[in-house]
Order: C-alpha cells, then structure tokens, then sequence
C-alpha cells in the first residue's frame, strides 16, 4: 500500500476509538483554524449502506472494492438549517449515517483491505489550503502519515458509552446503557484487532485521555499544541 502524501498542505490527525469525541473536537478545531475536515468514518458508513442499497453482503471484498472506489456521493447544505446533508446515489441518507446500526455495519467493511485502499485517494484529495483537520482511526499511521501534528484521543469504555447514550438520548432514539457498553467494546475489538490498518496510536502521535475533560479543555489544548506545531 502506498503510504506517502505529496501534499505540502498542512494536515492535523485526530484519531481514537469510537465516542471518543473526535467529531467534535474535530469540527471545533477546524472551525477555530478556518481549515477544512475530512470525517473518514462517514465514508465507511457510505460503503456500508450502499452495500445495503444494492445487497451486497458486508464481507465481499471482491463486490465491495468497486463500490467504495465508485462511490457516488455529494455533501450539500440545507439552504433552511445550514446543516450538511449527504447524499448517497442521489438518495438524502444523512439520518441513516449517524445510526448505530450503520456505525456497526461501517466497522465490518473497514476490515476490508480492498475497501481501504480503494477509500485512500478520495480521504487524501480532501487535502486542500489551508489546511486539513481529518478525523477516523489510521489518519495518523496510513492516509496522513507526514501530518505535521498527530493526536490519539482515548476515553474510558463507560465514559464513551455514557457520553454516546446522551447523544442518542437527545436524539429521541432509545438505548440502554449496557447494550451500548456491549456495542462499544465490540466495536473497539473489531477496529484495534484488524489485520489492515487497525486503531492504533502513531508513534508519534500526541496521545490524550480526555476521561475527565470537557470539550473546550481538550480544544484548548489541542490549540496549544497547534500554535507550537504550526509557528
Ligand atoms: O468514526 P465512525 O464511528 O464514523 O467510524 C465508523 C467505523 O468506520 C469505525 O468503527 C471503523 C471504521 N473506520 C475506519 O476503519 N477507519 C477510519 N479512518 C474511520 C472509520
């Protein structure tokens, strides 16, 4: 796998295991920076609910390569929410996306190294001035391996879970503790045990447990970081 960038534009690598407040640590410090983001998760999610789309089952690489390097998907803003919409072959999936079910499924097919590699050169064209933010789990050690500042974010397993329960509790969708627990740390196995680009921290990448911080406290240092990093 070719695991060079050319790209002189400026990259920060936010990885960690799922609910680890990536999204939005992300979002955040793109905003703060004016630069743009690359959410790799939400292409994995793409694969996965195309696959569905077209039954095609969540383990056949051979089927799935060429969906993920074809994917046909646009990001557009709803002129009345400003919120970004996706949209899948045409089809508004942006709901679907965020699911747990889709979260689970995206997990599956990331397994896949022909999906990976097929997913490497959209991740990288996101590579645009002024800068990148990318958020996902091999940013670091695979898509953006010369990024000139890396961040590992962990959490423990019960505070990412009570973390994402609030989301999904907001969201007016019902879950139970445990099973997101259960779902969390299956998740965590599948992504960390993989034989194609597992969840794991670059060697040099800067590692913070954000247990006990809240997001303007992990974004405060993030900045911190980036004023010595990017001077
Ligand atoms: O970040 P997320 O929850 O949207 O990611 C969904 C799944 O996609 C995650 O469980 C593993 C996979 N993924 C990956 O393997 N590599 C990435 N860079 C991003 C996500």
């Amino acid at each position: 796998m070719n695991t060079k960038t050319t790209t002189t534009v400026p990259v920060i690598t936010i990885d960690g295991p799922t609910a680890s407040g990536k999204g939005t640590i992300t979002r955040l410090l793109a905003q703060r920076l004016g630069w743009h983001i690359l959410d790799s998760g939400a292409l994995y999610r793409l694969v996965a609910l195309a696959a569905h789309k077209h039954s095609i089952p969540l383990d056949d690489a051979d089927s799935l390569q060429p969906l993920a390097a074809h994917l046909d998907v646009e990001f557009a803003i709803d002129e009345d929410s400003g919120e970004i919409v996706t949209l899948l072959e045409g089809e508004d999936v942006t709901q679907d996306l965020r699911s747990e079910t889709c979260g689970n499924d995206a997990s599956r097919v990331a397994q896949i190294a022909m999906v990976r590699e097929a997913l490497l050169a959209r991740q990288r064209a996101f590579c645009e001035t002024p800068g990148l933010v990318a958020d996902g789990r091999d940013m670091g050690t695979v898509v953006f391996p010369d990024a000139v500042l890396k961040i590992f974010l962990t959490a423990s397993v019960e505070e990412r879970a009570c973390r994402r329960y609030n989301q999904l509790k907001d969201k007016g969708l019902g879950v139970t503790m445990r099973g997101l627990l259960d779902e969390i740390a299956e998740r965590d196995a599948r992504d960390r045990g993989r034989a194609a680009s597992p969840l794991v921290a670059a060697e040099d990448a800067v590692q913070l447990d954000t247990s006990e911080l809240t997001i303007d406290e992990v974004v405060d240092r993030l900045w911190s970081l980036c004023q010595v990093r990017l001077n």
